[in-house]
């Protein structure tokens, strides 16, 4: 039987709820453990190098919590991958930033910076954590992924998700996704996916062959504002193992 992925739910915007009076609520300590008691995998937080959300002591307070999966996101940054020593999160997920932008806006160049992600990655490796490179579902960045030391990806679900459930163009993502699943999974890697995924748009994402990992964020706590973040883990829950 197929296996069903680990729901990992990104917990970025309790902070942009936080931050937007810097009260010190919600709290994102309450919201990991909520969020696991409802049934989450794990926790994801993204230290942006701008802070706009998630803060260096976000990062310690919740390894101190979180029971499951632990991951991180970052840019290809020095100053948090000495966070990131300090703290030693189950994984780093690595993402390009830009200060512009709204939120996380596709994959990894990993062919433009191929020697400086390559170098990157070797001095994740040393210290003995494990990274995956967020990355379109390119077979050719997925090949260059690979020749430069990475063994697990997350696939950008960014553009399918922006895609108006049901048509063809949503398809004709889903297709890419599906084909790079299966292409990175020939070449040995571990197979996460993320970004812009809801209840309403989750369903054909489980088509993904030998997915590992989802990781979910700003729906589900747009969801939880309105009917508490445990019924909105559950409804993504719900979602996912329903589709099995
Ligand atoms: N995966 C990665 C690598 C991301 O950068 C993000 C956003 O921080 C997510 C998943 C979650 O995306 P969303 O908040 O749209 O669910």
């Amino acid at each position: 039987m197929k296996q069903t992925p680990l729901l990992c739910i990104n917990i970025d915007h309790v902070a942009t709820l936080r931050e937007a009076r810097k009260v010190g609520y919600p709290s994102l300590i309450e919201a990991a453990i909520l969020a696991e008691k409802a049934g989450a995998a794990g926790i994801t937080v993204h230290l942006r190098e701008d802070r706009r959300h998630i803060q260096d002591y976000d990062v310690f307070d919740l390894k101190t919590v979180v029971k499951g999966r632990y991951t991180l996101e970052m840019a290809v940054s020095e100053q948090i991958l000495e966070i990131a020593k300090k703290v030693k999160p189950d994984l780093l997920t690595i993402v390009p930033e830009k200060r512009q932008e709204l939120t996380t806006e596709g994959g990894l160049d990993v062919m433009s910076a191929k020697s400086k992600i390559k170098e990157f990655l070797q001095e994740v490796h040393s210290v003995s954590l494990e990274a995956s490179l967020f990355v379109d579902p390119d077979l050719k960045t997925i090949e260059v992924a690979k020749e430069i030391g990475a063994s697990r990806i997350e696939l950008h679900t960014g553009t399918y998700a922006n895609c108006k459930v049901g048509s063809e163009e949503a398809e004709i993502e889903l297709n890419k996704l599906i084909k790079a699943a299966e292409f990175a999974h020939s070449l040995g890697f571990v197979v996460n996916a993320g970004h812009g995924l809801t209840v309403e748009n989750i369903k054909p994402i489980l088509k993904l062959p030998h997915l590992c990992e989802l990781h979910i964020g700003h729906s589900i706590i747009a969801s939880a504002v309105l009917i508490g973040l445990e019924n909105a883990v559950r409804e993504m829950k719900e979602a996912i193992n329903i589709h099995e």
